[in-house]
């Protein structure tokens, strides 16, 4: 098949390459003359494990290309995928002006039957919208095809091309086999339906997933007042089928370029339609309320004075094997630090220059290693989970700390690992330890 990938975000970039792995003659497009010179010369404008790698083998076997000549790149072509971003708008709304811009482009550009997905994350409503922006504009035939993208960051090669499911929203059966076809070697798991359910799918998706998250880091937040263990909690809910371990990990809540923007985005489609999803604003606000909680642990412990104090923070990515800091939750935690006097000493395995970016300097002692920052602290929180944190010497780190104090926003350190060591620990939802013992239990009374 001839594929046009429109934008090269993580979504259209990774399914680009992906499909050009398949076999298929793909031309990915975008008006960022830096990204595309970037990937022209066999490099990658992302983080992403194994992608750069797939990206010079397309290239290499003539099967992918990359230009910023869109009206090029859809001539001729079978199939046109529209991945451009859909930010946010300040009311939490789907911002819609990149997709309609090139709806326009591609209509300009299209001159025999093409079919024409959105892969973008789009309100329901919104293919027809697109379908609509190109008959207005040109009378080449042409079929509609919703299919929402479900990868992860740091794991998006192997999402595309081992994905759970492949969803395809369409109301023309060719369209809808036809686009079956090219994603049936991936997986069994192709589901058709029409095009609103699917653009809905997405979003309920994520949302349940955020859901989850908020879920378990209410059960956490309860565990530490009843003395309980959210681990060993959510270790025994997976245990029934209709729960499943996934997206029960506790800590400092969910961050990225999706979740946050999807949820806010749901409820602004219920809202459109006069409905309030009550549940969901209360899944948003739980999240909003956790990152903070890590600050209220330092305030505790430090008697509500962080003024002069020094804290190093490990990992400023959203989650591990991205440099993605995209609402992150470190942006909040570091801000508010740093605004109550706090000296924060920063390290992250990749994203530093992407959170420096984002964050700007000011406050922070940026640091080129974990041992490093944790040099002289009072106190160290971890926000990240990258692996290498996991396989710290914790002797060697409390040598180098001015106070031997750990905050897991993780829960990355269990039990054994924290004894016959000097720290004082804290985690999400389970019993703080002191030199690896327990802390006392709360007295419960009813
Ligand atoms: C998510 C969806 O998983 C993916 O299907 C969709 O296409 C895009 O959004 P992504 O944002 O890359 O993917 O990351 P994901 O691994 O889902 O994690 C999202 C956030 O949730 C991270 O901040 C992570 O730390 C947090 N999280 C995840 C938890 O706090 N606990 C969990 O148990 C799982």
């Amino acid at each position: 098949m001839k594929i046009a990938v429109i934008g090269t975000g993580y979504v259209g970039l990774v399914s680009g390459i992906c499909y050009a792995e398949l076999g298929h003659a793909v031309v990915c497009v975008d008006k960022d003359p830096y990204k595309i010179a970037t990937l022209q010369s066999g490099g990658i404008p992302i983080y992403e494990p194994g992608l750069e790698e797939l990206s010079r083998k397309g290239v290499a076997a003539g099967k992918l290309r990359y230009t910023h000549d869109l009206a090029e790149a859809v001539r001729g072509t079978d199939l046109v995928i529209i991945a451009v971003g859909t930010p946010p708008l300040p009311s939490g709304q789907a911002d819609l002006s990149y997709i309609d811009a090139a709806a326009a482009e591609i209509a300009d550009a299209l001159t025999g039957y093409a079919i024409v997905a959105v892969k973008s994350t789009v309100p329901v409503g919104t293919n027809e919208r697109v379908r609509d922006l190109i008959r207005a504009r040109t009378d080449v035939p042409f079929d509609s095809v919703s299919l929402p993208e479900f990868l992860r960051e740091g794991s998006a090669v192997r999402d595309t091309l081992e994905p759970d499911r492949v969803v395809i929203g369409a109301d023309s059966p060719a369209a809808a086999e036809r686009i079956a076809e090219l994603h049936r070697p991936l997986t069994k798991q192709v589901m058709l339906t029409d095009i609103r359910s699917a653009e809905m799918l997405k979003y309920a998706s994520n949302a349940f997933l955020a859901t989850k998250i908020s879920f378990i880091n209410e059960i956490a937040n309860i565990c530490e007042k009843v003395g309980a263990d959210v681990a060993e909690v959510a270790a025994g809910m997976g245990l029934d089928r209709r729960i499943g371990t996934a997206f029960l990990n506790a800590g400092i809540g969910y961050g990225g370029s999706c979740f946050p923007k999807d949820t806010r985005a749901l409820i602004q489609i219920a809202g459109h339609v006069e409905y309030e999803f009550k549940l969901l604003r209360s899944v948003v606000e739980v999240n909003q309320d956790q990152r903070m909680r890590i600050v209220r642990k330092l305030e505790a412990i430090f008697g509500g004075e962080l003024r002069g104090k020094t804290v190093a923070v490990w990992g400023l990515s959203f989650k591990p094997n991205t440099d993605d800091v995209r609402e992150s939750p470190a942006l909040e935690i570091i801000r508010h630090l740093v605004d109550s006097g706090v000296v924060v000493r920063a390290y992250d395995p990749i994203a530093t220059p992407s959170f420096r970016g984002l964050f700007g300097d000011g406050g922070v002692v940026w640091c080129d290693g974990a041992l490093e920052a944790a040099r002289g602290a009072d106190a160290l929180c971890l926000l990240t989970e990258w692996e290498e944190f996991a396989r710290t010497d914790l002797h060697g780190l409390q040598e180098t700390m001015r106070q031997p104090i750990l905050i897991d926003g993780r829960n990355v350190f269990k039990e054994e690992d924290l004894a016959g060591t000097a720290f004082v620990y804290y985690s999400i939802g389970r019993p703080s330890l002191n030199q690896g013992v327990r802390e006392e239990m709360p007295i419960l009374q009813y």
